[in-house]
């Protein structure tokens, strides 16, 4: 275990795709309990470290879990040590019921939290047997986030940009879930909506051109609206004073 506490460290991640260096050696750590943010303008290599800490690119660098080296193995064994993914596009199965994409996320070595997610989304299970394909965007993203929350043994959550794209009505559902799952489960989240952040994340981590520029308290990034026009590329309007 490490010595500071942190159950996730990711140390020097570097991705070259092509040509193109996306990370240029990205180090940070997640607390273990509650939630840290992921930040940083468009482009900037959010998606590529959740990828990259998962191995679904390739990568050098280290990442460790409760102080297990992650780095040198495949993607199935990282996901059966407990790190759960919500992916950026939702990733739900349209033809496939809710239920039948609540099904195929159980996995067989876990404790199944079905009280818990229907307790946080109870549309769930009223439309059990509706097609996932024909729900909201809001109700697609409830199915992304009820099958990472499913599994009991995960110990980690990175959950890609949730509210994207969501009504103020579901960005706040998706906010208060999230903020329940934190008590149960680490997360690292990429957030864009800087408000939601602030409301969530106790611990920022912000990404500028494939670097880690700001790791800290939410709060210090905040209260310095030169930085967080900066980096996150926004008006104090935008920022949620
Ligand atoms: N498979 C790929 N092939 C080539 N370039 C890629 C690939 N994946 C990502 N990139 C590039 O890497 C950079 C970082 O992409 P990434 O998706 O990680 O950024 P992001 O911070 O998640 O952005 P966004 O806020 O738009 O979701 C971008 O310039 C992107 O175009
Ligand atoms: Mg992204």
């Amino acid at each position: 275990m490490s010595a500071n506490g942190a159950l996730l460290h990711v140390h020097d991640l570097r991705v070259t795709i092509g040509e193109s260096q996306i990370l240029g050696g990205v180090s940070f750590q997640v607390r273990e309990g509650g939630i840290t943010g992921l930040l940083g303008r468009n482009g900037v290599g959010k998606t590529t470290t959740l990828r990259g800490i998962l191995g679904l690119v390739p990568r050098t660098g280290k990442v460790t879990l409760a102080g297990e080296e992650l780095t040198a193995l495949p993607v199935h064994s990282i996901v059966q040590r407990g790190v759960g993914y919500v992916p950026e596009d939702r990733d739900v199965f349209g033809g496939l019921t809710v239920e039948e994409n609540l099904r195929l996320a159980e996995r067989a070595d876990s404790e199944h939290r079905y009280a818990l997610i229907y307790e946080l989304f109870p549309e769930l299970r009223e439309r059990a047997a509706q097609r996932a394909g024909t729900l909201s965007g809001g109700q697609q993203q409830m199915v992304a986030l009820a099958r990472a929350l499913l599994n009991a043994s995960n110990r980690i959550l990175l959950i890609d940009e949730p509210t994207k794209g969501l009504s103020p009505l579901m960005v706040k559902r998706v906010a208060d879930a999230l903020q329940r799952a934190a008590q149960i489960a680490t997360i690292l989240l990429v957030e864009q909506n800087l408000a939601v952040a602030r409301h969530l994340a106790s611990d920022v981590v912000v990404l500028d051109q494939g670097s880690v520029v700001f790791a800290g308290d939410v709060a210090a990034l905040v209260d310095d609206p030169a930085l967080a026009r900066r980096y996150l590329g926004l008006s104090a309007a935008g920022s949620g004073h």
